[in-house]
């Protein structure tokens, strides 16, 4: 993708939102994890996703990515419905996802995790490199190039060489959102970013969440950092036990009272 800060044309509101959720519900045995959850989120936009633990924000990312089958409900990436299609096919339809826990490849290379996010090890490239070797090592020069900018973005650049387990908890959130932005997202679920990162890199993460967002990307944003929320998040979905409970501006939700109840003993601030 494009780092560069080109506005972004208002959100059109008669095209199809970027992401457009219905009636989502998914049990683990007797465990309603998402029960009749639905938003949309359209091009430009930020949408929160709040809640206590267990609340099943995890659980409605892997279902939205394709990591999990829903129940039932409908799934519409820019008004395509996308039920049937696995979590590869959606990736082709601009979907990406960060993880909670990341998961990067500890001994590989820094740029070489961002590198594999995009291309795999499909045996088609095998195929690929033995028919047409000038045009694969193009591609793979191409994607390096490209992995690098996400670096010098994520201000990742200087450890590219490096092996991923020496990432700090708060680098290796970042490197997550490079693997993620590698596969040019215009949909981007991302699964607590601030969790486990220190204050001063919180204001970085923040700020590119914000960047990315203003180059027309629709983000999906699961976050307990309330801060976080709300300076990224103009309105959240909270859910509780499954359940869509409350959806608002941050300020109005947290002062709604069955929210209060929900996290109840929780810390909120
Ligand atoms: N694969 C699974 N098998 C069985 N139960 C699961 C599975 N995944 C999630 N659950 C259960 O579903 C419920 C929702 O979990 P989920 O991880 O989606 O919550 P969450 O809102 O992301 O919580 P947190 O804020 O702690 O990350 C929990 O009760 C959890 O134990
Ligand atoms: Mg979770």
């Amino acid at each position: 993708m494009s780092v560069t800060t080109v506005p972004h044309p208002a959100p059109d509101p008669s095209a199809a939102p970027a992401l457009a959720v219905e009636s989502l519900s998914r049990s683990f045995g007797g465990i309603v994890a998402v029960d009749g959850v639905g938003f949309t989120v359209h091009r430009g936009e930020v949408l929160g996703v709040i809640g206590p633990n267990g609340a099943g924000k995890s659980t409605l990312f892997g279902l939205v990515a394709g990591s999990l089958k829903p129940d039932r409900g409908t799934i519409r990436i820019e008004g395509v419905a996308v039920e049937g299609e696995g979590a590869h096919g959606r990736v082709g339809r601009g979907l990406a996802r960060t993880f909670q826990i990341p998961r990067p490849f500890m001994e590989m290379g820094v740029l070489d995790n961002v590198v594999t996010a995009a291309t795999g090890q499909s045996g088609e490239r095998v195929w690929a490199s033995l028919l047409a070797p000038g045009r694969v090592r193009r591609e793979e020069a191409q994607a390096r190039e490209k992995a690098f900018a996400l670096l010098r973005f994520l201000a990742l650049d200087h450890l590219a060489d490096r092996p991923a387990r020496v990432l700090s908890g708060g680098q290796r959130k970042l490197l997550e959102l490079a693997r993620a932005l590698m596969t040019e997202p215009r949909v981007l679920l991302l699964d607590e970013p601030a969790a486990g990162v220190n204050p001063a890199l919180l204001d970085f993460i923040i700020e590119r969440i914000a960047e990315i967002n203003a180059q027309g990307i629709a983000v999906l944003l699961i976050e307990h950092n309330m801060d976080m929320v709300r300076r990224l998040c103009p309105s959240v979905l909270v859910m509780a036990s499954g359940r869509p409970l409350a959806a608002g501006r941050p300020d109005e939700v947290m002062a709604d009272p069955r929210v209060v109840e929900a996290y109840l003993g929780g810390s909120v601030h």
